[in-house]
């Protein structure tokens, strides 16, 4: 009667999964969007090491991990994979509920995992200062601590919105002595254009993007580095889902279905990915991608060219997208607030290889707090989305009267997210329509891309 299926840290992996090799077709080429013809890899080096750029095109499906990321893995991982036995209960389901618990990193989520190599290979390259977004607030905490390990400068733009939502993560930022700036900001042109049309501009992950792009560019020493999305982000990721597979393997047991909530996908990949790779020896594993209804990227997105931030700074990439200027409302969840979506995961859903799901945010915070009551975690926002639709497999399997196996990924946790929590508890959370109207005058903004 395990609860938690604990690794030894010799068990962190040594290698990451690339599933580039292994996708269902050729990836689409990523786009400059000055000359609209495909990237090279000179037009990405004012902004990405060499290493990194490499990492985001490479046709290896195994790719060693420094030791020194490895020695700071070390800090958190292996992370717990845990038999939820008491929201099984909770629910009278049959089915086998097992989630992976990314929340235990310094930083409280899963965004350590790439924030540490990504500052390692930029410091390898010589740079004095990364420049990033963050949304919820996690992955600039992550990087902000990833940069005092190296001894790095780390300035990190955060989307307004949660900038006032969420105080304590901007203390985590400075705690580790990062530069924080609410987004938008005075402090760039993409930043001063939009506050001239709009001064009360709540911010987005892709206007802060513009943002941190605009600082990395305009610097020499500067680079910038990016919390979800690319190729080389979700690789790094995959730490999650090589720990659970063998941490599955302990508990005898094998999932029926995978499900991580999906913001730029890199969490979900990170989890999925190794899964998705057991396919080619006969496994069957569902993979699920869980979304918010008010920024249903895969759900209600088209899957077109476009860019990957507000102000048409960074490349254009085939993904699922809402649309570069598509602003979505400010839910608790600022880190799914995203309109577009990683081209890895975007071609396997395109594909059919996944599936997505979009779910209201009261629905989620419902979820969150059945399994604070049960399982003790007090989950972060993002999480919830994944836990919604955890419970709801489960209570499919109770109705249909069959077992059935579910992980799912518990991104991060949710202890400086309280003012989601008081909100939600006081019956002052809205739930935000689909705004199609919204979407689709966005959508007619799509470059056009003839190649
Ligand atoms: C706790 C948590 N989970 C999930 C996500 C979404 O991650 P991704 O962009 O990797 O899909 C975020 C993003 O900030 C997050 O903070």
């Amino acid at each position: 009667m395990t609860t938690k299926i604990l690794l030894p840290e010799d068990r962190i992996p040594k290698q990451w999964y690339n599933i580039i090799p292994d996708m269902p077709g050729p990836l689409a080429p990523v786009i400059n969007p000055r000359t609209l013809q495909p990237v090279t890899p000179d037009d990405l080096l004012p902004i990405f090491p060499l290493s990194l750029i490499e990492q985001e095109v490479s046709q290896e499906r195994w790719i060693d991990i420094p030791d020194e990321i490895r020695e700071i893995y070390q800090l958190w991982r292996p992370t717990p994979l845990y038999r939820a036995r008491r929201l099984e209960k909770a629910l009278g389901t049959p089915a086998h509920i097992y989630y992976k618990h990314e929340g235990v990193s310094p930083a409280g989520s899963h965004k350590p995992n790439s924030a540490i190599p990504q500052a390692w290979y930029n410091k390898q390259a010589g740079i004095r200062r990364l420049a990033t977004e963050t949304g919820a607030g996690q992955w600039g905490s992550s990087l902000a601590l990833a940069c005092s390990f190296f001894g790095m400068e780390c300035t990190v733009y955060m989307v307004k919105v949660s900038f006032t939502q969420k105080p304590y993560r901007k203390s985590m930022m400075q705690l580790w002595g990062a530069e924080v700036i609410a987004s938008p900001s005075e402090f760039t042109n993409a930043g001063r254009s939009i506050l001239a049309h709009d001064p009360d501009n709540l911010g987005s992950l892709g206007i802060a993007i513009s943002e941190a792009v605009e600082d990395a560019a305009t610097h020499e020493d500067t680079n910038y580095a990016l919390g979800s999305v690319l190729n080389h982000v979700c690789l790094h990721q995959t730490v999650i889902g090589q720990e659970a597979k063998a941490q599955m393997e302990i508990a005898g047991d094998y999932p029926d279905v995978v499900i991580a909530c999906c913001g730029g996908g890199s969490n979900f990949a990170g989890l999925s990915f190794p899964f998705i790779a057991d396919r080619a020896s006969g496994k069957k594993v569902r993979c699920l991608a869980v979304e918010p209804a008010s920024c249903p990227t895969l759900t209600k997105g088209v899957y077109a060219f476009d860019y990957g931030d507000t102000a048409k700074m960074a490349p254009i990439a085939m993904m699922y997208t809402l649309g570069h200027d598509f602003m979505p409302p400010g839910i608790h969840a600022g880190g799914l607030r995203y309109h577009g979506e990683s081209p890895l995961v975007s071609q396997l859903c395109h594909a059919g290889e996944i599936e997505a799901k979009a779910y209201s945010q009261n629905a989620c915070f419902e979820a969150a707090v059945l399994f604070a009551r049960s399982e003790g975690i007090v989950p972060a926002p993002e999480s919830s989305h994944a836990i919604r639709a955890a419970i709801d497999e489960a209570v499919m399997a109770k109705e249909e009267g069959r077992e059935k196996t579910i992980l799912f990924g518990l991104s991060g946790h949710g202890q400086v997210d309280m003012a989601a929590y008081d909100a939600y508890l006081s019956g002052a959370l809205e739930d935000y329509e689909y705004p199609e109207e919204k979407i689709r005058e966005a959508l007619d903004r799509l470059p056009k891309v003839s190649l």
